[in-house]
């Protein structure tokens, strides 16, 4: 079974947040289970590419409109990673110090052009075309309207909701810069007389999946305008819960902390990333450890936090350590609790993947209070580290964390997105880490939890499957 994702991020080639962690371990699990998976993705300019060598394999013009760019597509010279990955050069539009900014629309769509082109040239063709959010979702219309890639029409297209919040629309300016297709079937992108790219690969793709169950019944429900189409979609929805990469998120063999660790030796090994990291942020390591890592953004909650820190900090009895970067206010706020809250909280405003590594390892709890979230990595990645995850219930956080109060439970859920809410959930946790008999046995319990990919790649494999 040959198949090619199409995404703009891939771990560890270039990555924003999940999707990369998706992209660069889903493949690798699916080839474990005998499939042929490969990633096409965009070649940017930044640490990984200028790390490693790259030879071409194609080299053809991408036509946008009147506008022809040159454009290869590149392999690694010697494959370092766990599977093929295939790069869509195009100097003046893609190969940037950035993964998205504000030209995306000419970007990703020269991007979806140039790998159709590309595909189009194959002797021996993918059997499915997996394209992920909305960067990509001009694809299933284009296979299956434009005349240039009538012969791609009988490849599956499965499309992959990450995030329905970005849709990626553009004018109609842009109808001329998609290879020509039937006019009469206009609608199939039109969006209240814009383009909607990724409405338009639910439209056209042959299956439509988002990361977990719960998000997949949200969306019905609100999907940033599109629940009325996804629910109508319905026959060919499904959610599909994200897993992890079980070689990367491994404690006990991961390269960025400065212990290693596993169930037997949970306790010690905590303790020595936990004493690392309080020391580097100046905290005190005899309290229990909150922290946050992710996009300070209103989707996660982030605005919230600068107050929540605030009063959960008032009786001094807990640290909390930040990583993440976003809104600027919100960013400036958490800068400034530093001034006041010095030796019980800190944080680091910006990304740093060593950091985050360290942090999963060292904090005795993760915060989540997300307002949404499609599934959410950093909650499985903190219990395989044995650290609590404290998680609104919703999206896939609602799918992989069960209260402690529930039938084997493991972790501590809230269901309001509010101060209130969320500095409960905190007490609850306190009060959870006070009885050290239950939290140890529990850290070991929530480290031995089988999140990796095995089991939804084989649910993709079956998805796949059952397109006929
Ligand atoms: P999202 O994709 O919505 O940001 P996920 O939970 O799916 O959320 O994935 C976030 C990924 O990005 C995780 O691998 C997390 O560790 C990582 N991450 C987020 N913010 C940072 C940061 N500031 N520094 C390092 N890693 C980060
Ligand atoms: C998106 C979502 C996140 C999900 C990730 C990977 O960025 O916000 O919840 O885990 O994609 O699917």
């Amino acid at each position: 079974m040959r198949i090619i994702h199409i995404s703009a991020e891939c771990y560890p080639v270039a990555k924003i947040g999940g999707l990369a962690d998706v992209v660069g371990a889903l493949p690798k699990y699916q080839n474990k289970l005998g499939a042929e998976s490969a990633v096409i993705m965009p070649f940017y300019d930044n640490k990984f590419t200028k790390e490693n060598t790259f030879e071409a394999i194609y080299d053809a013009n991408v036509k946008l409109g009147e506008q022809q760019y040159p454009f290869a597509v590149l392999i690694l010279k010697d494959n370092t990673l766990d599977f093929p990955v295939y790069f869509i050069h195009i100097e003046s539009l893609l190969y940037k110090d950035y993964v998205y900014s504000e030209d995306d629309t000419d970007r990703f769509l020269a991007f979806q052009i140039a790998a159709m082109d590309w595909l189009l040239t194959l002797d021996k063709k993918p059997e499915f075309i997996h394209c992920h959010d909305h960067h990509t979702g001009l694809i299933p219309f284009m296979a299956q309207e434009s005349y240039k890639y009538e012969s791609l029409n009988k490849i599956p297209v499965v499309t992959t909701i990450h995030n329905a919040q970005y849709q990626g629309w553009m004018s109609y300016e842009y109808l001329n810069k998609i290879p020509e297709f039937n006019l009469d079937h206009i609608g199939l992108l039109d969006w209240n007389g814009t383009i909607n790219p990724l409405a338009a690969a639910i439209k056209c793709a042959w299956r439509v999946t988002t990361v977990s169950p719960s998000y997949m019944e949200e969306l019905m429900q609100n999907a940033n305008g599109l629940e009325a189409l996804l629910s109508a979609e319905r026959q060919k929805a499904i959610g599909i819960l994200n897993g992890i990469d079980a070689d990367v998120w491994n404690p006990e063999t991961d390269q960025f902390t400065e212990k290693n660790y596993k169930v037997s030796s949970v306790v010690s090994g905590k303790k020595s990333n936990k004493s690392w990291l309080c020391k580097e942020f100046n905290l005190n390591e005899s309290k229990p450890l909150f922290s946050f890592i992710g996009r300070l953004v209103g989707e996660k909650g982030a605005e919230l936090l600068p107050g929540v820190f605030y009063k959960a900090l008032q009786s001094k009895d807990i640290s909390i350590l930040l990583l993440g970067s976003g809104m600027p206010q919100t960013e400036a706020e958490l800068l400034s609790l530093k001034n006041v809250q010095v030796g019980n909280y800190n944080c680091f405003i910006g990304y740093d993947e060593r950091l985050s590594h360290m942090i999963y390892a060292g904090s005795d709890f993760l915060l989540m209070p997300s307002r949404v979230e499609p599934c959410g990595l950093n909650q499985m990645y903190a219990l395989r580290y044995g650290t609590v995850p404290v998680v609104r219930r919703i999206g896939g956080l609602k799918d992989t964390v069960v209260d402690i109060n529930d039938k084997d439970g493991y972790g501590i859920c809230h269901d309001e997105v509010s101060e209130t809410s969320i500095l409960e959930a905190i007490d609850r946790a306190k009060e959870f880490y006070k009885q050290e008999t239950e939290f140890k046995s529990n850290r070991k319990a929530i480290m031995s939890i089988d999140n990796s990919w095995g089991v939804s790649a084989k649910a993709y494999i079956n998805l796949y499957n059952s397109i006929t």
